[in-house]
């Protein structure tokens, strides 16, 4: 059988997932916010069943497990590493109404009409085929079962990206990634989403516009701050992997200058603009 969402593996798997690993409490910092406004659209009464998809690190997962002590909620990834930190995280919580799965939430197949609730903070745009995946998402859920999940609007209204895409691009001569390709801006285009989820067999599709400054890496100087971006974005590693030590060095110092206007004494404070996304099975 054809290999499926291989590049993803490897990164989040790979030196990608160590990263996250690592800066995994300023990442929280920055995301939890934003994981909140699609948790808020959670109906988490009564013992519900919930799959946390792309779950990372489990912040999300570990959250709303505090919030459904009757619950369930199981943290589905591809990625080993975040999700041994997850099952560490809830050891030492004793949380015992968690479980992480390894799962390519496109490609293997999850347990059919099992969860009430489908849940993802920025781990639904990776997909090669984003159809797939969302129908098995789809299947995965009870009739009447509920969606929400947070995703980035485009790199423009979210400067953290747009930005440092700019200054990368004064040194590499690199074609942007094609529209709608894994990555984290792959859901910017809200008709694309609507039409995923409509052919997905969703209903009672409803995308909000939410726009709220960030932080990122909370308490880190700027040029810490700028080392750490170069290594926590997929799409911007692989802009740079076959780059020469000394090039990169130069992006360094040019991304330090262009998020000088950005960094206060609690890390880099952005602009940032996402859609929630809400709908029913
Ligand atoms: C931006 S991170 C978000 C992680 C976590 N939800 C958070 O908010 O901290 C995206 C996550 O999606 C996961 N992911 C990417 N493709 C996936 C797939 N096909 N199936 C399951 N998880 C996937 C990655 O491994 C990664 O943990």
């Amino acid at each position: 059988m054809e290999d499926k969402n291989v590049k993803q593996k490897e990164f989040w798997s790979g030196a990608g997932g160590d990263v996250w690993v690592n800066k995994q409490k300023e990442m929280d910092i920055m995301l939890n916010p934003l994981g909140q406004r699609a948790i808020d659209k959670l109906d988490l009464s009564n013992g519900k069943r919930i799959l946390d998809i792309g779950c990372g690190c489990g912040a999300t997962t570990l959250e709303i497990a505090k919030m459904i002590p009757e619950g369930k909620i199981i943290g589905v990834d591809i990625s080993e590493p975040m999700l041994n930190q997850a099952r560490k995280d809830a050891l030492e919580m004793s949380l015992s109404n968690t479980e992480f799965v390894v799962q390519d939430v496109q490609t293997d197949e999850i347990s059919k009409d099992a969860f009430d609730i489908a849940f993802s903070r920025f781990g639904v745009m990776f997909f090669e085929d984003s159809y797939e995946a969302f129908k098995n998402i789809n299947n995965a859920l009870k009739v009447g079962g509920q969606l929400s999940f947070v995703c980035w609007q485009e790199p423009l209204l979210n400067p953290w990206q747009s930005l440092s895409i700019q200054v990368i691009k004064q040194f590499i001569d690199l074609p942007a990634p094609p529209p709608k390709s894994p990555g984290p801006f792959a859901f910017e285009d809200k008709s694309y989403v609507e039409d995923i989820l409509d052919r997905s067999n969703f209903k009672e599709i409803n995308i909000d516009d939410n726009q709220e400054e960030i932080i990122m890496f909370s308490g880190k100087s700027l040029k810490e701050a700028s080392e750490d971006y170069l290594t926590i974005n997929p799409v911007v590693t692989e802009m740079l992997k076959n780059s020469p030590k000394e090039l990169k060095e130069e992006i360094l110092e040019a991304l330090i200058i262009k998020f000088s206007d950005f960094h206060e004494d609690h890390g880099l404070v952005f602009p940032s603009a996402t859609w929630i996304v809400t709908a029913k099975k």
